[in-house]
């Protein structure tokens, strides 16, 4: 192939980006978008602030524009993300107990019906675990009780049955990782016990805090073996040239070597539209050029 999209098609998988609704007027950004990518992640509009503003009154103006935009142009979405301890509405983060409970669950169910059928995966739960310690995370939402994981995504599945679910994480790429075998031990005991999820997407956000591992593969490998797709959900490498390029080549080279790692996502097209405040993290410059990074991704995804 000679586009990111077509070349990830031709090995079953998608290769898709995050969008940002504001964006959708650059033509520039237009143009690469609608060139390059397969799959869609608005950046920010399907968030728990942006689609409930006000308790009970949802807005989905601004993510409808980006899922509009996709279907027109041929590209599935990822919903993200359903549940998640930042990003809240005002009025949620001033919740607790069996109301923010309430809350969670209708949030959940509005949002998966409005998109019934629209939505390829959704990030249901978003960074759950905390960083060190092997634990969940602190946040009003644990504070509602261990089970709210659970009930998010069987409040999902009941929405949407034909979205595929999916818990999501950044520092899970690294096997050895406390926060990997947290996040790993409860897709087990999901499985076990029937829990609808049907995929885990490894954020992928590597920097020189949490660099790519060695073992990324033996990461994607042993999720993939608990019978649950694995994703790169929000991938984005510091750095720049020849180093960059060729982490960028062995992420692609290690989600092709595992049958169930169904599609890569970056988070964001230009350098200058990552969240990232400095850094030139992606695969095309500022001026929409495609980087050496973006070649290597393309050549892994060609090869064999
Ligand atoms: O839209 C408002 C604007 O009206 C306001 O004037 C401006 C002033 O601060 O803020 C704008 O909102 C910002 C929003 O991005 C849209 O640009 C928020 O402040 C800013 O916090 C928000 O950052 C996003 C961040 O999530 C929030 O946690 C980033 O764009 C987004 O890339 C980032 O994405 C997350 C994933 O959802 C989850 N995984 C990590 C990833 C990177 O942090």
């Amino acid at each position: 192939g000679t586009t990111l999209g077509a070349s990830a098609a031709e090995k079953g998988r998608y290769f898709g980006t995050a969008v940002a609704a504001n964006k959708l007027s650059d033509a520039t950004y237009v143009g690469i978008l609608n060139r390059e990518f397969n799959m869609v992640t608005p950046e920010n509009e399907m968030k728990w602030d942006a689609t409930e503003p006000s308790q009970g009154q949802f807005n989905y103006t601004n993510a409808d524009r980006i899922v509009s935009h996709a279907q027109a142009n041929g590209m599935r979405v990822r919903g993200h993300a359903l549940a998640w301890h930042s990003q809240q509405p005002g009025w949620a983060q001033n919740l607790s107990g069996t109301a923010l409970r309430q809350a969670m669950v209708n949030h959940i169910t509005q949002a998966a019906t409005h998109y019934q059928g629209k939505i390829y995966a959704w990030d249901v739960v978003n960074e759950a675990f905390a960083d060190s310690g092997g634990g969940r995370r602190d946040s009003n939402l644990q504070r509602t009780g261990n089970d709210w994981i659970e009930v998010a995504f069987r409040t999902a599945r009941a929405a949407d049955p034909a979205a595929k679910l999916c818990y999501n994480d950044y520092n899970t790429d690294n096997w050895t990782w406390e926060k990997t075998q947290a996040v790993y031990n409860m897709v087990k005991d999901f499985k076990a016990r029937g829990v609808p999820i049907d995929c885990v997407g490894l954020q992928s956000h590597f920097n020189s805090g949490s660099p790519y591992p060695s073992n990324y593969r033996t990461t994607l490998q042993n999720f993939a073996a608990l019978g649950v797709d694995v994703q790169i959900t929000e991938l984005d490498i510091e750095g720049s040239g020849s180093t960059q390029a060729t982490t960028y080549g062995n992420v692609v080279r290690d989600c092709l070597a595992v049958s169930r790692c169904t599609g890569i996502t970056v988070w964001g097209i230009r350098d200058t539209d990552s969240w990232r405040a400095s850094g030139t993290p992606l695969l095309f410059d500022g001026s929409g050029n495609k980087k050496p990074a973006y070649t290597a991704v393309l050549d892994a995804l060609n090869a064999g």
